[in-house]
């Protein structure tokens, strides 16, 4: 083929490119093993010595040529392409993000981590026992015999005649420990966990609440005991300025037996509506624990003694979180939880 028919070839092969596949396709066409260019460079010994300068000149323009629009017409190509995949992938910044709910974690839960994590620090452990419970750990062997009017105090939920109820208190943990401990293992135990008691339900009573019961079994315990240890507890929900104070009480299986109040966090003694104007609040019960219940459970009471106490989980929650009403414990509207968890960050 003359040089002047490849030249007007190749411009209309030009025109026909679309795409990089039809450009390589060209590319095979006239520079591959067999190409049309290449076959030209190849004929050049055949031509004769004086033509064979602007023969060669020739070729080589249409190389140029060639050369020239393939790079323009590559870059073109990949620029679109590139261009095409921008496109197609680009985010809009603009757009509202898809709102992550986020859920937290149960305000009285929340509560009673915090009390366990500071009692292990002091040694303690942490256990759990049977919501459904007999009469003998709830009541008798705590020294509330059948018939006592303490029990009065407690409506209880039976379940199969006299024997099986729902704890009314976490009390009965006492005796189990006790009871495992067979007389001779000094005990330190809290143990938070559900009660039960007929009650109608309102802003400050629920027929299901929750107790955080504790007992210390050892020996020489007295009542500066229990003191220093719920003075430690209140001062780390409450704060260190937080004065614990002890009041006369009564309850079967403690003797003696105290009502503790802390000072008043909100106003500090002056009188509040929190504190109703008393400037004291009421955290637990609490008390020396009684010889009868120590021996019961298998505790010589001449050579052991020990101290035990029971906080209400939700009136501590209440007071640390401001919660006026004990029921959104209970309910599972997580928008309630969410505002605690903000509250306290
Ligand atoms: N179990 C008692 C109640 O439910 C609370 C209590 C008082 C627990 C004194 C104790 C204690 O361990 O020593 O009313």
């Amino acid at each position: 083929m003359k040089i002047e028919e490849v030249k007007s070839l190749l411009e209309e092969d030009k025109s026909k490119v679309t795409d990089l596949t039809s450009l390589n396709d060209l590319r095979v066409k006239y520079l591959g093993k067999k190409g049309i260019i290449t076959e030209l460079n190849s004929e050049i010994k055949n031509i004769p010595v004086e033509e064979k300068k602007e023969f060669g000149q020739k070729v080589n323009e249409l190389k140029s040529i060639f050369n020239d629009f393939y790079e323009e017409k590559k870059n073109y190509f990949e620029e679109e392409i590139l261009n095409k995949k921008l496109f197609d992938e680009a985010i809009d910044i603009s757009l509202p993000a898809t709102k992550i709910v986020c859920g937290a974690p149960n305000i009285l839960e929340k509560l009673i981590e915090e009390v366990e994590e500071v009692f292990m620090s002091m040694g303690y452990d942490v256990v759990d026992g049977p919501e459904i419970e007999e009469d003998k750990y709830n009541f008798e062997l705590l020294n509330i015999p059948k018939g006592h009017p303490a029990r009065d105090a407690q409506d209880t939920f039976y379940l199969e005649g006299e024997e099986i109820l729902l704890r009314s208190q976490t009390s009965p943990m006492q005796v189990r420990i006790m009871l495992e401990g067979n007389g001779v293992t000094p005990i330190r135990m809290i143990c938070p966990g559900k009660t039960y008691r007929r009650d109608d339900d309102d802003a400050t009573h629920s027929h299901q609440f929750m107790q955080i019961e504790g007992l210390l079994v050892d020996k020489d315990i007295s009542l500066s005991d229990l003191k220093g240890t719920i003075d430690v507890i209140v001062k780390k929900l409450f704060g260190d300025y937080i004065v614990t104070r002890f009041r006369p009480s009564y309850y079967q299986f403690t003797e003696p037996s105290v009502e503790v109040d802390i000072s008043c966090f909100n106003c500090h003694g002056k009188g509040c509506n929190i504190c109703k104007k008393t400037g004291w609040i009421t955290v637990a019960g609490a008390g020396i624990v009684h010889p009868n219940v120590l021996k019961m459970s298998g505790y010589d009471p001449k050579k052991w003694s020990g101290f035990a106490f029971g906080f209400g989980a939700e009136r501590l929650a209440m007071l640390k979180y401001n919660i006026n009403d004990c029921r959104v414990f209970y309910n599972t509207d997580l928008r309630e939880s969410r505002t605690f968890d903000r509250k306290e960050d």
